[in-house]
């Protein structure tokens, strides 16, 4: 039998032996910040735990799937008595259509919604049905963006693919990859009638943060309009969180398919993606674009994801958004008297953070946002947060989340330590 061990190390140590990099998803591994990672036995709330009995103040949030924050009571109860029902049957359940009817109801012009088991799976099939839909092949998709690890979407992302900088990835082949067409953000592109779709993230939240510019996301539905291509907005990130109805509500720009994950899992694998009845009129078993999954629509995912959402309303959303447009004004402010410059753009709730030695506009684009991720500052900075006890993602291409567990108290806990750790990271 194999001894049960307490430190970080050895945990990260059995890992690397049994698990490629010690991590199921690169983000996870320290790579881009050096050292080892903390290995989680258990969350509450704003906090998680690692296996020695150190507690952090979590921004990582499961990458934004937590908004409620860690094991919120009324979703370890939903779960309890979803897994005394059984865990999966492979017939239609009651869960499926609730989640169903909870999103519809929220995102007012989507009409039905098809549930999978991640945001990759969903901006995949989203992707295939607008081609089956439009009988095009084209897609274009934005540089810094990130749409999941499929490989018609590997190329030029944002988050983990950008920390370890790579263009996109090795066994992607260029047939996968020979519809795709990369385009800066924030620049609407010229399309023509090849086009199946455009995809983008409505805010860009995997190079850090980067907001649309002021008719940006209106440009992109006109030019789809004008060449009978798709509008998709993948919405892993900003559904119901950005705003209940999402970038759709925010913004008042319609797509014609939504993607999702994250929040609408409640902490459990869950995707969705979303449309008009007219275009899932293609999908299978209606139509010929074929999408599946032996757990899609899972009970005890649909069971966590609608317990989140009846949780979450208009005024927790907004009162969060005001908690991070204060906390990010704060962050930027202790970041300068510590003698750095914090560039921390904000879009309701989510919040970008950048590093840089001297004042900075926030970024527009990939190309800009990688200056400031790549300089360095980083790096320094994540350790010493870290070493007083406060979690951000190990990369400098993730942004902040902020869940509706983080009160005062937590925020002030981060504005303290920023102080500290820019000090540190100024020095380096
Ligand atoms: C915008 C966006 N789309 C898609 C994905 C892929 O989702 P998943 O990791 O659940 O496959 C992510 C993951 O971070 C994301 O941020």
């Amino acid at each position: 039998m194999v001894a049960l061990t307490t430190s970080n190390q050895a945990w990260f140590d059995r890992a690397l032996t049994v698990i490629p990099g010690g991590v199921d998803s690169p983000v996870r591994s320290f790579r881009s910040v050096g050292g080892t990672p903390y290995t989680v036995t258990r969350g509450e709330g704003a906090y998680v735990v690692d296996v020695e009995g150190r507690r952090y103040l979590d921004f990582v949030q499961s990458y934004g799937a937590s908004i409620l924050g860690h094991a919120h009571p009324a979703v370890v109860s939903a779960l309890r008595e979803g897994a005394a029902l059984g865990t999966t049957f492979g017939a239609p359940t009651p869960g499926e259509v609730l989640l169903a009817e909870a999103i519809i109801e929220r995102v007012t012009s989507a009409e039905q919604v098809r549930l999978v088991s991640s945001g990759t799976e969903a901006v995949m099939s989203a992707v295939r049905l607008a081609r089956g839909h439009t009988s095009r092949s084209r897609i274009l998709k934005f540089d810094g963006c990130y749409h999941g690890h499929s490989d018609a979407l590997l190329v030029a992302g944002g988050s983990g693919v950008a920390q370890l900088g790579l263009p996109g990835s090795a066994g992607v082949t260029a047939g996968a990859i020979a519809d795709t067409v990369v385009a800066p953000y924030n620049v609407v592109p010229t399309l023509d009638e090849s086009y199946a779709a455009v995809l983008v993230e409505p805010v860009a939240a995997n190079m850090n943060l980067v907001a649309p510019a002021p008719g940006f996301l209106e440009g992109l539905r006109a030019e789809c309009d004008r060449v009978g291509a798709l509008l998709i907005f993948d919405e892993v990130i900003t559904g119901f969180r950005l705003a209940l109805g999402g970038a759709e509500a925010y913004f008042g720009v319609t797509p014609d398919l939504w993607c999702f994950g994250k929040v609408i899992g409640g902490g459990l694998p869950v995707g969705a993606f979303a449309s008009t009845r007219a275009i899932f009129a293609s999908l299978a078993p209606n139509g010929p674009v074929y999408q599946a999954g032996t757990l899609s629509g899972n009970p005890l995912a649909t069971a966590a994801g609608t317990t989140v959402l009846s949780l979450v309303g208009e005024s927790d959303v907004a009162a969060l958004s005001a908690r991070v447009d204060a906390f990010a004004d704060a962050l930027a402010a202790t970041i300068r008297d510590a003698g750095l410059f914090a560039v921390t753009p904000r879009v309701g709730p989510l919040l970008g953070l950048y590093l840089a030695r001297d004042e900075a506009p926030a970024p527009t684009n990939f190309t800009e946002a990688k200056v400031l991720c790549d300089n360095g500052l980083y790096r320094p900075f994540f350790h010493a947060m870290l070493d007083q006890g406060v979690a951000l993602a190990p990369g400098a291409y993730e942004i902040m989340f902020v869940s509706l567990a983080h009160g005062e108290r937590e925020l002030d806990q981060a504005l303290e330590a920023a102080h500290h750790a820019a000090v540190v990271a100024r020095r380096t």
